[in-house]
């Protein structure tokens, strides 16, 4: 059809970009069991939706022979297109040209894309695959790259941005999807490093390969920088798709809402025997969680760090909250370091963006010791405490069993601006566990062991149960478990147009 020489010119223009750095190159790609960055973007986006920009964009460095090898688009993919209809900008780097390393103008076509993101309000996602600063460049990579930085600090609460590491990325470049507000991998194929594995060993004299020093199961598991690890490229381009649906455009508008089959009054007459009898014992907190969203639809954030809480999105007749949850299974539920660093991040991303929190609450406090102590806990609970604090968005808290201590105030209680607190029969909410309150305020009874376990009887007796928080008002109803859905539907309901503002500040100073 292209029988005008110029259109035939802009036919060849097009395919040689698109052949990014060869055919060879690409082969060696897919060797490595990774796509291309064009390939990844047809996973992700609606099909036939894509639009291409800068396609014809040149790297302008001269020095070490670069002028001679210049590839149309220089090493990144950028455009538009939509997730099941919805706008998303994107930039997939193209790991086939100069190892998707970053030049200026690479750095100014993503820059492109985000500063349009956040004029129209619609989310970035980045396909990263790079070797980093394009060494050829110097200091012009740099700036590039802190160009990029500021970027997702100022979009950073205005429009949601998600990062897939499928590839390489080390040194500085790191710090852009550290800003971004979820961190997807690939197990085997991405790794995230500031400083790789020579120069550790160089410095500290440390053996260790890319994948434990960086790797996807690394970063979800043990560092917490990354959020889920997927065992191949498709599943998590397929997972970051069904992750977009949550998710609303900016935070000047309302999320997406899906239809649901689920009735929003269905009760589940099994959460009435989810609470063991004994007290000690632990179940699987997941079961509540999925009991009370539609269909039993749960995406988990960082499943496999800090197991002790459980964060992730849900549906509640159809629009998305994001749920809060200690889990029993681990470490009892408590808090400690990690749990309160990635819940109070979730909350704060919730608050930024408008999806009301749902919290489920067993937890017997704060993690005692010495390694918690000098870690900080007191700076990094704070984090939690201050998320749910300044959050003004729709706040729903149900108390399954244990609320103690300090961890009771801190898990969005009445307080803290909590909206509807319920409790299970089952809650038990008081300063601590019965055996350990009467060991400290019954100290001098010690050695009687009758005395003492007729005080613990009395202490549980008083406490062991929700009336006396209700009572004070501090719990707004006692509710059956198997009603808990519809009590949070109702609630939702409720809540839809609740306004509530923080003071004026430049910004707050939550403990860092
Ligand atoms: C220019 C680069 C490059 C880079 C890779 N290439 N990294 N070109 N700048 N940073 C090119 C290679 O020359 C090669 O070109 C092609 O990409 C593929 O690279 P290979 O080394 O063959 O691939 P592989 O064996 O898979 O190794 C990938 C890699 C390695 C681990 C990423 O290339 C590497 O270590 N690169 C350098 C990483 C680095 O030190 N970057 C700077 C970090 S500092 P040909 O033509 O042969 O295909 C940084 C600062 C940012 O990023 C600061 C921000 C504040």
């Amino acid at each position: 059809m292209s029988e005008l020489p110029i259109i035939a010119e802009l036919e060849a223009k097009r395919a040689a970009a698109r052949l990014g750095g060869g055919q060879a190159r690409v082969d060696a790609q897919h060797a490595r069991g990774k796509l291309t960055a064009r390939e990844r973007l047809d996973i992700l986006l609606d099909a036939d939706s894509f639009e291409e920009l800068d396609m014809y964009v040149e790297h302008n460095c001269t020095d070490f022979g670069m002028a001679a090898v210049k590839v149309p688009g220089d090493g990144v993919v950028t455009g538009s297109g939509t997730i099941n209809g919805r706008l998303v900008f994107v930039f997939s780097q193209d790991f086939t040209v100069f190892g998707g390393s970053l030049s200026e103008r690479h750095a100014q076509k993503i820059c492109k894309v985000m500063d349009m993101a956040m004029k129209v309000g619609a989310p970035v996602i980045g396909l990263n695959d790079s070797g980093g600063a394009r060494i050829q460049e110097g200091v012009a990579s740099l700036g590039g790259y802190a160009e990029v930085f500021q970027r997702n600090v100022l979009a950073s609460g205005v429009i949601p941005q998600l990062s897939l590491v499928m590839g390489p990325c080390a040194g500085g470049a790191v710090y852009s999807p550290a800003m971004t507000d979820f961190i997807f991998m690939v197990k085997g194929t991405s790794y995230m490093f500031v400083t790789g594995p020579d120069v550790v060993k160089t410095v500290t004299n440390e053996i260790v390969s890319q994948e434990e020093l960086g790797g996807a199961t690394t970063h979800t598991t043990t560092s917490g920088v990354a959020d889920v690890a997927f065992e191949n490229e498709i599943e998590a381009l397929l997972a970051a798709r069904d992750f977009f649906d949550f998710l609303p455009e900016s935070n000047r508008v309302e999320g997406p809402e899906r239809p649901t089959a689920d009735p929003w009054d269905r009760e589940e007459p099994s959460l009435d025997t989810l609470i063991p009898a004994n007290a000690t014992q632990p179940y699987d907190m997941h079961e509540l969680i999925r009991k009370t969203l539609d269909e039993g639809d749960f995406f988990e954030i960082q499943p496999a760090h800090a197991a002790n809480i459980i964060v992730g999105f849900g549906r509640i007749e159809g629009r998305t909250v994001g749920i809060v949850a200690n889990q029993p299974m681990v470490l009892a539920g408590v808090l400690d370091i990690n749990a309160s660093k990635k819940a109070g991040r979730f909350v704060r991303f919730c608050d930024a963006f408008g999806i009301p929190i749902v919290t489920f609450v067993d937890v017997p406090g704060f993690l005692p010791g010495v390694a918690q102590e000098h870690g900080g806990i007191i700076k990094h609970g704070a984090k939690l405490l201050f998320a749910y604090a300044e959050a003004t968005v729709p706040k729903i808290t149900i108390i399954a069993r244990k609320a103690y201590g300090g961890a009771y105030d801190v898990m969005a209680s009445k307080h803290l601006r909590g909206d509807l607190n319920y409790a299970w029969p089952t809650a038990e909410i008081a300063v601590m566990g019965a055996k350990g309150a009467v060991e400290i305020i019954f100290r001098s009874a010690n050695g009687d062991e009758a005395q003492k376990a007729a005080r613990i009887k009395e202490y549980e007796d008083r406490f062991a149960n929700p009336f006396v928080a209700a009572s004070k008002g501090f719990i707004d109803e006692v509710i059956m478990p198997h009603a808990t859905r519809k009590r949070v539907a109702l609630g939702l309901r409720k809540l839809r147009n609740k306004q509530l503002d923080n003071p004026w500040k430049k910004h707050d100073n939550i403990p860092l």
